[in-house]
């Protein structure tokens, strides 16, 4: 890795910030981190043997960030090295392949990793982590879309950003705003700002829309037993029009998963006597 933001005398004062790459084995984490600093893309994949680290210089507003990369291994077997370097971090780049279900599936097990590794002391409230949905150039082999990896990030507080280390696409974007997200963190004596932390949505709404998502049939999705009357087909059908309605519901996948409902609804009704 080497250093290639342009430099600049800063009147602040400089700050030094850790940040981390997290995410499964192959899903692009090294390669977004090179396209940011070195501006290229390598197409051979090269696993990252425990860490890699590198440090570069940025201007973020008034003020000059060195930042210290460590740019983990993905893969289970360099569990042991990674476990090292989780305490001291301001900010983490979580990765997963849009094509790769498992890589998204898994971002969970990787923010469980990281509060293990911290212990009960560690704090993650005031880590900036930012997810990037890696590799949409590959539209072809899309499996987790854009409302579905930004509802799982928005609804943590997280940033998210579509990516593509191969074309640059998204790459300087996320990383602006991720250092300025941690440069506000810092600034803030060290907590997340308000603005962060609080989702526009509640968890209701982002668990209903991820069980609409995941249903096997209308009955499912409307969340009530094969069979029910009318009555019950409607009842639940006006708590979950309440619930997603457009007007009043901004979470990602909202009208997707009302417009689901709607034709779940006249599928079911069209059926019952
Ligand atoms: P580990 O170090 O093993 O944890 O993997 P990693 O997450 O660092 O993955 P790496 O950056 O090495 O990339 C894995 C493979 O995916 C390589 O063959 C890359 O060329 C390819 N790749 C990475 N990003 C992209 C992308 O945005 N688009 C496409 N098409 N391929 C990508
Ligand atoms: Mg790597």
């Amino acid at each position: 890795m080497e250093a290639s933001m342009p430099k600049r005398k800063e009147p602040g004062k400089s700050l030094r910030i850790k940040v981390i790459s997290m995410g499964n084995a192959e899903v692009g984490k090294s390669c977004i981190i090179k396209r940011y600093c070195e501006k290229r893309f390598v197409s051979k994949y090269l696993a990252t043997i425990g860490i890699d680290y590198g440090v570069t210089k940025v201007q973020v507003r008034d003020r000059e960030i060195k930042v210290n990369i460590f740019d983990m291994a993905g893969h289970p077997f360099f569990y042991e090295v990674r476990n090292e370097f989780y305490k001291d971090t301001q900010g983490v780049i979580l990765v997963y392949d849009v094509g790769q279900k498992e890589s998204f599936d898994a971002l969970d097990a990787w923010l469980v990793e990281m509060k293990q590794d911290l212990g009960p002391h560690g704090n993650m409230e005031n880590i900036v982590f930012v997810v990037c949905a890696n590799k949409i150039d590959c539209a072809k082999h899309r499996c987790v879309d854009e409302s579905e990896g930004r509802l799982w990030a928005e609804s943590k507080g997280f940033l998210y950003f579509e990516t593509s280390a191969q074309t640059g696409e998204g790459i300087s974007e996320m990383f602006q705003t991720f250092y300025l997200n941690i440069l506000d963190v810092c600034e803030h004596g060290g907590k997340r700002p308000a603005t962060n932390s609080n989702a526009s949505f509640t968890k209701e709404q982002a668990d209903t829309i991820r069980r609409i998502r995941n249903s096997k049939d209308s009955w499912d999705m409307l969340g009530i037993k094969p069979g029910a009357s009318r009555d019950e087909v409607n009842k639940a059908y006006r708590k979950l029009a309440v619930l997603l309605h457009p007007d009043k519901c901004v979470a990602p996948g909202s009208e997707d998963a009302f417009k689901a409902v709607v034709n779940a609804r006249t599928a079911l009704l069209k059926n019952i006597k």
